[in-house]
């Protein structure tokens, strides 16, 4: 089993916040595993964990969008029924990755949006709770910032934590297209349990002052999650524009499909996303072999991985 917790230049102060939020999400999750659980239960525990660790950009402490709400985006796929639910522009749930599972199990569509997914939630169980209680005074105070360095024409220049990067040569994407946000702290998991079943999970509360209604590639299938038997399972964060653009996740799975082991079909996603549209930001994929991959190209990523030989987390590939 492999999570991350984001992809950017993670300062030193929370260094260890990112440490401990993925360490806690894989012992949990790999728990399920070692108990003959399934892989996507032991997705939907360890997103749950990062969605409720306000350390994270997903459910409480998200980002926050220009008019100052948090609205979060989720996909759970199960490579090996190959059934996906997908939830996006959610506002009143704490835990969009589960509202994701009932779409997969309980729905036979495979993706809800806004008040639609919400009631869909509800209809099944889930409470809805208001907005309020998913923003942090640290995000209110993040947004402002944003908002000044927008105001005074700094927020498209730079992507956090690269200033030093000039870009790929061969770069497609103009400055432009570049976030408003700092930081990419999208979370997600991969998983392939003991009866050989892929799942993969991402949720993200998107980029710091996004557009209302903006969706990113978090939940979006193929772009920042994917999760096939026949091929791998894959949850990406980063930038998600120029994921989307790429359907990166399913470029990275169908790699592993045509022979590539997942070690070099990560790293050659995170080359391509660059290199094409001078995106950033972080993969992590597992084949059904149990062969992994993991690669960024920001200055670090928050990564955990658990496997029979014990549990590793780090900040840097
Ligand atoms: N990767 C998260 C987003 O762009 O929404």
């Amino acid at each position: 089993m492999l999570v991350h917790g984001g992809a950017w230049a993670i300062p030193d102060d929370a260094a260890e916040a990112h440490l401990s939020g993925v360490r806690r999400a894989l012992e949990a999750g790999y728990k399920v595993l070692t108990r003959g659980g399934s892989a996507l239960d032991a997705v939907e525990v360890a997103v749950t964990m990062l969605e409720d660790d306000p350390t994270f950009d997903a459910g409480r402490g998200s980002f926050l969008t220009s008019d100052g709400r948090v609205q979060l985006d989720a996909l759970l796929m199960d490579g090996g029924r190959m059934k996906a639910g997908g939830v996006a522009c959610v506002e009143r749930l704490r835990n969009p990755i589960q509202a994701a599972r009932l779409v997969l199990e309980q729905s036979p569509h495979v993706y809800f949006v806004g008040t639609g997914a919400e009631e869909f939630a509800r209809s099944h169980g889930m409470p809805l709770i208001d907005n309020a209680e998913l923003v942090l005074d640290r995000e209110r105070e993040r947004l402002k910032n944003a908002k000044e360095r927008q105001a005074a024409g700094l927020a498209d220049a730079t992507f956090s934590g690269l200033e030093d990067d000039k870009g790929p040569e061969t770069a497609v994407a103009p400055a432009t297209e570049s976030p408003l946000g700092s930081s990419h702290d999208t979370v997600g998991a991969v998983a392939l349990d003991v009866h050989g079943n892929l799942a993969a999970g991402t949720s993200t509360g998107g980029t710091l002052n996004k557009t209302p209604g903006r969706v990113g590639d978090s939940s979006l299938i193929g772009c920042g999650c994917y999760a096939d038997n026949m091929s791998a399972a894959v949850s990406l964060t980063g930038w998600g524009e120029p994921i989307m653009k790429l359907v990166l996740g399913k470029w990275a799975t169908d790699r592993v499909a045509a022979g590539s082991a997942p070690e070099f079909s990560a790293r050659e996603a995170i080359s391509y996303l660059h290199n094409r549209l001078g995106g950033h930001g972080g993969i992590i994929l597992l084949g059904p072999d149990g062969r992994f991959g993991m690669a960024h190209n920001t200055p670090a990523m928050a990564w955990g991985l658990a496997s029979e030989a014990g549990l590793e987390t780090g900040l840097k590939i």
